[in-house]
């Protein structure tokens, strides 16, 4: 088991929307969060109830209005573009709901996207870790496919393959089965619970579905852009919680 570190904090995180303007509103009322490493955790609450706006702050695709994000320790709420663009790109990977590849690229070029967007031409490391991935999600033998010669399980198997390329420490998914079939769904949730535990890379998946959700080692809760609600399953505590040891 790798061992358990802070991979991210929010300090009372506000986020509003079209700011001095007469329909300015605050959508993220204050979030304290802490995700570490080993960390499997759903995000889930009513539609509207801010998930993918939280999902764009903790992903350094957007910036709070107040409060602050650490990432690996580090504040980022001041953070230039450049530098913010670079922490994203070397410590956050992305599986979305539709799974933006690339349709002129192959499977195995799709997955490689991340680092050949820093560094240009793949290097043998680059290929050699990218094939491996693909082996790891089931799709060694589809290297070659374009996209649209591949099912949407696959596809989004590809899309983890891809948010892994740079071995992220924090993995983000926003409803990335809402697109799937329950089988192929529960198989997607298996992939990202092995990598999980394989690498230490905290997870943070958005999903609609209570069976899926159950599944992680913690659910948050969110409800009119608030934590209502931090529950973890036993199984992932540490030991017995001290608290409840009897004397
Ligand atoms: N760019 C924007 N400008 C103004 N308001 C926005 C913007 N984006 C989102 N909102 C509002 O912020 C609130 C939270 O939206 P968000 O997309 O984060 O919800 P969600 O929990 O992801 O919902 P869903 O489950 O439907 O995906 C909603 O009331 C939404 O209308
Ligand atoms: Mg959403």
């Amino acid at each position: 088991m790798p061992e358990r570190r802070e991979v991210l904090r929010l300090e009372g995180v506000r986020k509003s929307y079209n700011v001095g303007r007469p329909n300015e509103v605050e959508v993220l009322h204050g979030i304290d969060l802490r995700l570490d490493s080993a960390d499997f955790a759903a995000l889930v609450g009513p539609s509207g109830s801010g998930k993918s706006t939280l999902l764009n702050q903790i992903g350094l695709l957007d910036s709070p209005t107040a409060g602050e994000l650490f990432l690996l320790g580090e504040p980022t709420r001041r953070m230039d573009d450049e530098a913010r663009t670079a922490a994203r790109g070397r410590h956050i990977g992305f599986v979305f709901q539709f799974h933006h590849l690339i349709g002129a690229f192959t499977a195995l070029e799709n997955v490689m996207m991340p680092v050949m967007v820093a560094r240009g031409r793949p290097d043998r490391d680059t290929l050699d870790t990218a094939r491996s991935l693909l082996s790891d999600v089931g799709l060694e033998r589809f290297a070659d496919r374009k996209p649209d010669e591949l099912s949407g399980g696959q596809q989004q198997r590809v899309a983890i393959a891809r948010a892994l390329m740079t071995r992220p420490a924090l993995l983000l998914a926003d409803e990335p089965t809402g697109n799937l079939d329950t089988k192929t769904a529960a198989d997607v949730f298996e992939l990202l619970r092995r990598f999980n535990a394989q690498y230490g890379c905290a997870v943070l998946v958005v999903t609609h579905d209570p069976r899926l959700a159950e599944t992680c080692d913690r659910t948050i809760s969110l409800v009119d852009g608030r934590v209502a609600d931090d529950v973890r399953a036993f199984a992932a505590a540490d030991g017995p919680d001290p608290a409840a040891q009897p004397r």
